[in-house]
C-alpha cells in the first residue's frame, strides 16, 4: 500500500485502521471468508444445507401466505449455498456478498441469480427503497460487530417494502463465541438474543421464530430463524 492509499484507507475505515494499528497488523488486512468457513463440507455439510433450506422454505411459505413474493434478497450470500431456495418463491433473486472469490463461485453455479459483489454490505446502494418483498441473512450478522449489524439491518429495513418480510437466521444462545467481538477485522462470532434483534429491527415486528434444525452430530447451538414484517 502506497502512502496515498494508506491515507485513503484511514479516511474510509477509521475504526478498522485503529484496530489494526493497535494490534500491529498491516493496514487494510481483514479476515477473509473461504468456502470452508461458510459452512462445513462433506456429508455433514450436505445434511446441514438440506436442513437450512428447509427452515428458509418454511419462512417463505409463511410469508407468502400473507403477501406475494416477487423480489427476494440475500445479504451475505457466500457462494450461494442456500440462495436457490428463494427462487422457489420469487421471480427475481439478488445475492449481495463481499468476498469476490465466493461471488465468482456463486455465479458459476447459479447464473440465473443476480450476484452483486460489494466491498462492504453495510450499505446496499444498488437496491432501491422499498423494492424487496423478502430479505434474509443466514449466519452473517453473528460474525459482525454491533455497529455493523445495526447498519446492515437499517439498510435491510430501507429496501424492504411495507408488508414485506425479513428472515434473520443467526445464533442467539450463548456459547462457542469468540473472545473478541469488537474488532471488525478479526473473525467474530457473537450470539445476540432474539430480543436484541427484535429491538434493532424496530419498527418491523417479530412475526415468528423457528429453531434452525441441526444434524445430530453437530453443535446443537445452531441458531434461530427470526421472521420480521414491515407493517407500515
Ligand atoms: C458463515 S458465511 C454464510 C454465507 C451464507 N449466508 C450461507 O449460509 O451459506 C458468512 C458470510 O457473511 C459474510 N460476512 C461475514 N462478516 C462480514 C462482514 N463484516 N462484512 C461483510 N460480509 C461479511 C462472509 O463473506 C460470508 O459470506
Amino acid at each position: 500500500m502506497g502512502s496515498f492509499e494508506r491515507i485513503a484507507f484511514v479516511v474510509r475505515h477509521p475504526r478498522r485502521a485503529f484496530y489494526q494499528w493497535r494490534s500491529g497488523r498491516p493496514l487494510g488486512s481483514r479476515y477473509v471468508y473461504d468456502v470452508a468457513r461458510v459452512a462445513p463440507q462433506g456429508p455433514l455439510g450436505n445434511v446441514m444445507a438440506y436442513l437450512d433450506r428447509r427452515v428458509i422454505r418454511e419462512s417463505l411459505q409463511e410469508a407468502s401466505r400473507e403477501t406475494k413474493i416477487r423480489r427476494a434478497l440475500e445479504v451475505g450470500a457466500g457462494y450461494g449455498r442456500l440462495i436457490m431456495t428463494l427462487t422457489e418463491f420469487a421471480d427475481e433473486v439478488i445475492g449481495v456478498e463481499r468476498e469476490p472469490h465466493l461471488v465468482e463461485t456463486a455465479r458459476s453455479l447459479l447464473p440465473e441469480i443476480d450476484f452483486r459483489q460489494q466491498d462492504t454490505i453495510l450499505r446496499l446502494p444498488t437496491i432501491d427503497d422499498g423494492s424487496i418483498d423478502f430479505a434474509m441473512t443466514f449466519t452473517v450478522l453473528q460474525h459482525m460487530v454491533d455497529d455493523d449489524v445495526r447498519a446492515v439491518l437499517a439498510e435491510i429495513r430501507r429496501v424492504v417494502r411495507p408488508g414485506g418480510f425479513v428472515m434473520v437466521c443467526e445464533k442467539v444462545e450463548p456459547g462457542d463465541e469468540t473472545e473478541r467481538s469488537d474488532d471488525p477485522t478479526l473473525f467474530v462470532s457473537k450470539h445476540r438474543p432474539v430480543d436484541v434483534y427484535a429491538e434493532w429491527m424496530r419498527p418491523f415486528t417479530l412475526y415468528s421464530t423457528r429453531p434452525r434444525p441441526a444434524p445430530a452430530s453437530w453443535n446443537r447451538n445452531s441458531g434461530t430463524a427470526m421472521l420480521f414484517r414491515r407493517t407500515a
